[in-house]
């Protein structure tokens, strides 16, 4: 069997250590493993790196992608796809692994399966809002600097009563990053792109967590409408200047925590398994702490939804 590993979206931490667990769970059957860079455009470039654990070890336990990605749909062009269907046979390639967020799993192997390509999916995003599973490869980490940084900024507002403080996380259309950070954090409120708030309400609930912590944290989606206004608006409308930080990339950028090492051992290995034992098209997920084969289409499944009880519950709303 030849498998080719393909990355596309954005990086993830994790993306490093999923490329060399499988190419550790090929070697045992002396299976090929070949990867391209760029993603799609890649194959269409005809760059293919023979990938064996020992050219992965010295980059698994670094965040990043040793595979370069791209966000650039070049299967939506019928030459395109011509082109990879005619290549990936003179290359003798027998099916793809694709590792990739939400868009990327939910649009690209429905392609490659009208293809007659085999494609397993691997979810790798910070985002956590892949269908199917309940945690993808990254989101750990990115939680784990986020806390950091917000500790840090905890520090600052024990030390110096009466400040409000606003952190905007990453997470694209997806509020799962944030509200995931703000239930840990005990924040004061979190705004999340699914779900509308009021601004006067927000006003009161700054007010309220000045009396009751003498500070106050807010925890926004950069995907809400006024994200980059944000802090002007909550300074206009409160009177209190409002003190921001936006994690911005370098929430995808440290280097993978064990958690998702752990999630990316295991999805690979399942990956591997799958196409192994003959599957043909589907996705590896986590349910329930159990790590399984969907091979449904993912379009099918409904979207990844912030928990709207967690959400009412750190806003102090019913
Ligand atoms: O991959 C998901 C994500 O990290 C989102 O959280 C974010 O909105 C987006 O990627 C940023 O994309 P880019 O790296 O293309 O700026």
């Amino acid at each position: 069997m030849k498998t080719l590993l393909v990355v596309s979206g954005g990086d993830a931490p994790g993306i490093n250590a999923a490329l060399y667990a499988y190419t550790r769970a090929a070697a045992p059957n002396k299976d090929a493993v070949v990867g391209t860079m760029g993603g799609f455009a890649g194959i269409l470039n005809e760059i293919f790196i023979k990938l064996f654990p020992g050219v992965l070890l010295p980059v698994m336990a670094l965040g990043g992608s040793f595979l370069t990605s791209s966000r650039v749909p070049v299967l939506r062009e019928a030459n395109n796809r011509e082109q990879v269907v005619k290549i990936l046979a003179d290359q003798a390639i027998d099916n793809i692994v694709l590792l990739g967020g939400d868009g990327s799993l939910r649009h690209i192997p429905p392609i490659l399966r009208d293809l007659g390509i085999p494609c397993i999916g691997i979810p790798t995003t910070i985002d956590n809002d892949v269908p199917g599973t309940e945690q993808t490869i990254g989101f750990d980490t990115a939680c784990n600097f986020a806390h950091h940084t917000i500790d840090a900024l905890l520090t600052t507002a024990r030390a110096l009563p009466g400040r409000v403080f606003s952190v905007e996380t990453l997470g694209g259309n997806s509020g799962m990053l944030a509200l995931a950070l703000a239930h840990v954090q005990s924040a004061d409120a979190v705004l999340v792109p699914e779900y509308e708030y009021d601004r006067y309400w927000l006003a009161e609930r700054v007010e309220l967590a000045l009396k009751w912590d003498e500070s106050a944290l807010i925890i926004l989606s950069e995907g809400i409408p006024n994200a980059r206004t944000f802090p002007e608006d909550v300074q206009q409308l409160t009177g209190h200047k409002v003190r921001d930080t936006r994690l911005g990339h370098a929430q995808r950028a440290s280097a993978p925590a064990h958690q998702d090492r752990f999630l990316a051992q295991q999805m690979a290995q399942a990956a591997y398994e799958a196409l192994r034992g003959g599957t043909r098209w589907g996705t590896i997920v986590s349910q329930g702490g159990q790590i399984k084969l969907y091979e449904g289409d993912l379009r099918d499944l409904p979207a990844r939804l912030p928990d709207r009880s967690i959400y009412n519950r750190i806003n102090g709303l019913k």
